[in-house]
Parts: structure tokens; sequence; C-alpha cells
């Protein structure tokens, strides 16, 4: 409960930044928007030891034929953006927020270091959100979770564009630095699929109700952090769970004793953690 203050103060901030920013520059973007956006990032790269956006992102062709950036057949704008296994080293700067047609972004495996900018809870037509094996730090922004929530409190009459990322399926952030409490509004993306928070420093409960908001949530993996309290009492809403990650954590108390119905569930990973009851798990699944 003591989270909710900033976590709202937070979400706050973002919407006024929208609004300021968001639905006008939504609007009139443009593909020069978006080649303003990637140059802002190259310029964020401090060390591109293949030289992959110095001789791959050059301005003298079309930002569609650079590396790594795929562009949309209708209006040539940045649908994907892939820099992943670049061994880049540097920050992504606010500009990306601006890439407002962009459906998956990849940072897999480079050395990104840095927060996570709030603008691109502005990318409202994200789906995929790979920063996995990098250097971010700092806490889980809370723009990761839905905003439309806060949108329904009708607080700024606030235009229904506004920053959801309730369309996310994917989101790796696993094996980087970042800690403190996951917002909740995270365990309420009703589209995630794969959640993947492995090797972080995040500490804090999961919500007891987390299956009842992530009703498509396949593999939800929170291995080797801090997380701690109650695992949640019904997994069975979780129906289509298919991998289980909970070790190297805390978590205390038994297994939910009622699995229910996973008839999808291969594997659970719970070692190393303060649990009583395992045996009941091997019981549960065929
Ligand atoms: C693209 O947008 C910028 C500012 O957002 C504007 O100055 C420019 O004229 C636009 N270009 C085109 C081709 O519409
Ligand atoms: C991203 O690029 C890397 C390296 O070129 C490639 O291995 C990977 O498959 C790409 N990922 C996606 C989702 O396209
Ligand atoms: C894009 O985003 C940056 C930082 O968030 C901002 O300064 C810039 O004016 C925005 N708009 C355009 C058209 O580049
Ligand atoms: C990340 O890339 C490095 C080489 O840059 C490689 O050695 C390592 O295995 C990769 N890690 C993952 C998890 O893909
Ligand atoms: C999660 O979603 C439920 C129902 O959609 C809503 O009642 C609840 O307030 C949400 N919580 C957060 C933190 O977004
Ligand atoms: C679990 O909690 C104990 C006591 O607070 C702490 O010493 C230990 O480092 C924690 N372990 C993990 C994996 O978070
Ligand atoms: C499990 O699911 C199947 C098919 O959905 C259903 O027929 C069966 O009654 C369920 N069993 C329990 C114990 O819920
Ligand atoms: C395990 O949990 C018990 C209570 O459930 C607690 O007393 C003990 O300190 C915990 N151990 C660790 C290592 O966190």
């Amino acid at each position: 409960m003591e989270r909710q203050p900033g976590f709202l103060l937070t979400i706050i901030t973002l919407l006024l930044l929208c609004i300021a920013k968001g639905p006008v520059a939504a609007r009139i973007t443009n593909f020069t928007t978006d080649q303003s956006a990637l140059l802002a990032l190259r310029s964020h790269i401090t060390n591109d030891p293949h030289n992959i956006l110095t001789t791959k992102w050059s301005t003298t062709t079309s930002i569609c034929n650079w590396m790594g950036v795929t562009c949309g057949v209708r209006h040539l704008r940045v649908t994907a953006l892939n820099l992943s296994y670049m061994d880049l080293t540097g920050t992504i700067p606010p500009h990306l927020g601006n890439l407002s047609f962009l459906v998956k972004l990849h940072f897999r495996n480079n050395s990104f270091h840095g927060t996570l900018p709030q603008e691109l809870a502005c990318l409202r037509r994200l789906q995929l959100i790979n920063f996995g094996f990098n250097n971010f730090m700092g806490t889980i922004p809370a723009w990761f979770g839905s905003l439309s929530k806060l949108q329904a409190f009708n607080i700024f009459e606030i235009p229904n564009e506004i920053g959801s990322l309730d369309q996310v399926e994917f989101m790796y952030v696993q094996d980087n630095a970042l800690k403190g409490h996951v917002p909740v509004a995270v365990f309420n993306m009703s589209s995630l699929t794969i959640l993947s928070l492995h090797g972080n420093s995040l500490n804090g409960g999961i919500p007891d109700n987390i299956c009842q908001h992530l009703p498509n949530i396949q593999v939800p993996n929170l291995g080797n952090n801090q997380f701690g309290g109650p695992l949640p009492s019904k997994l069975w809403p979780c129906k289509e769970l298919l991998e289980l990650v909970l070790e190297n954590n805390n978590f205390t108390g038994s297994i939910p004793k009622k699995m229910g119905n996973l008839t999808q569930l291969m594997e659970i990973y719970i070692a190393c953690n303060n649990l009583t009851e395992i045996d009941l798990v091997k019981q549960s699944i065929k």
C-alpha cells in the first residue's frame, strides 16, 4: 500500500508529460520525427565496436534501410527496432518515445545502462519489449503497466490515445540491475503471455490475485530476485501456464494445495526459497 502514492505520482507525472507532448506530438509525428528519434539514439551510443551505427545508420540512406530498423509498408514509419546482440554501450534517449508506430523494441544483450525513459509510455502500439541482458538500473517504471484504469478516473479528461501499454504480450527485462517493487499495474497487463523479470534485485510480494489479472500468462519468470511473501493462493485461473519460475527468492509459506487444472504446466522452478510442502507440486504435475 505504501507504494501507491509514489506510483500514482509517477503515473500523474507521466500523464502530464504525455499531455504536454504526447497527443499533439503523436498526431504530428512523421517520417522525419522517426529519423530524428533514431539519430538521437545514435548520438547516445558511446561504444559501437562493430561500427554498426556509423556504417549502417548513414543519413545518406533512408532510415528504413538502416540495420535493425523495420518500417511499415504503407506509411514507411518505424514499426520495429532490433539492436540486439550489437555489443552497444549507451543510454536510451527520451526521443524514442516519438516512434509512435513502434510495435517491437529489442535491445537484448548489449551494455545499455541508465534508466528507461518514461516517454516510452507514449508508444501505445508497443507489443514486445526486450531489454534483457543489459545494465539498466533504477526501478521498473510504472509505465510498464496499463494506464487505462487511470484514464477511467477521467481526472484530466484524458484523450483515449494516451499511453496505455495494454497490448504488450511479451516483456523481457531479465538480467539487468533493476531494484525495488514491481508496479502493481505490471501484474495487471492482461495481454501478457511472457513476463521475464529474472536476475534483477527486485523485491516485494506478488499480488494474490495475479492470475485473475494475467489470464493469458504462460511464463512468469521471477527467478533470481529478492521477492518475498506468500505465493498466490490460486493459480488455477492462470490456465495457460507453461512454466512457473520462482527459484532463488524469499517466498514463504506453502505451495497452493489446489493447483487445479493446469493441464499445460510443464515445469515449476521453486528451489532456494523458504517454502514448505514442496512435494505437493509433484502430484500436481502430470
Ligand atoms: C514532420 O513533422 C515536423 C514537426 O513535427 C514538421 O516540422 C515537418 O514539416 C513535418 N514534415 C512533413 C513532411 O510533414
Ligand atoms: C534481432 O537481431 C538479432 C541479430 O541480428 C537476431 O539474431 C534476432 O533474431 C533479431 N530478433 C528479432 C526478433 O528479429
Ligand atoms: C521528440 O521527443 C523529444 C524528447 O522527448 C522532444 O524534445 C522532441 O521535440 C520530440 N518531437 C520531435 C518532433 O522530434
Ligand atoms: C551476450 O553476448 C555475448 C557476446 O557479446 C555472449 O558471450 C553471451 O553468451 C550473450 N548472452 C546471452 C544471454 O545471449
Ligand atoms: C487491475 O485491474 C483491475 C481490473 O481490471 C482493476 O480493478 C485494478 O484496479 C487494477 N489495478 C491496478 C494497480 O492497475
Ligand atoms: C532472503 O532474506 C534474508 C533475510 O532478510 C536475506 O538475508 C537473504 O539475502 C534473502 N535472499 C534472497 C535470495 O533474497
Ligand atoms: C479440468 O478441465 C476439463 C476441461 O476443461 C474439465 O472437463 C474438467 O472438469 C476440469 N477438472 C477440474 C477438476 O476442474
Ligand atoms: C523463513 O521463514 C520463516 C518464517 O516463515 C522465518 O522465520 C525465517 O527467518 C525465514 N528464513 C529466511 C532465510 O528468510
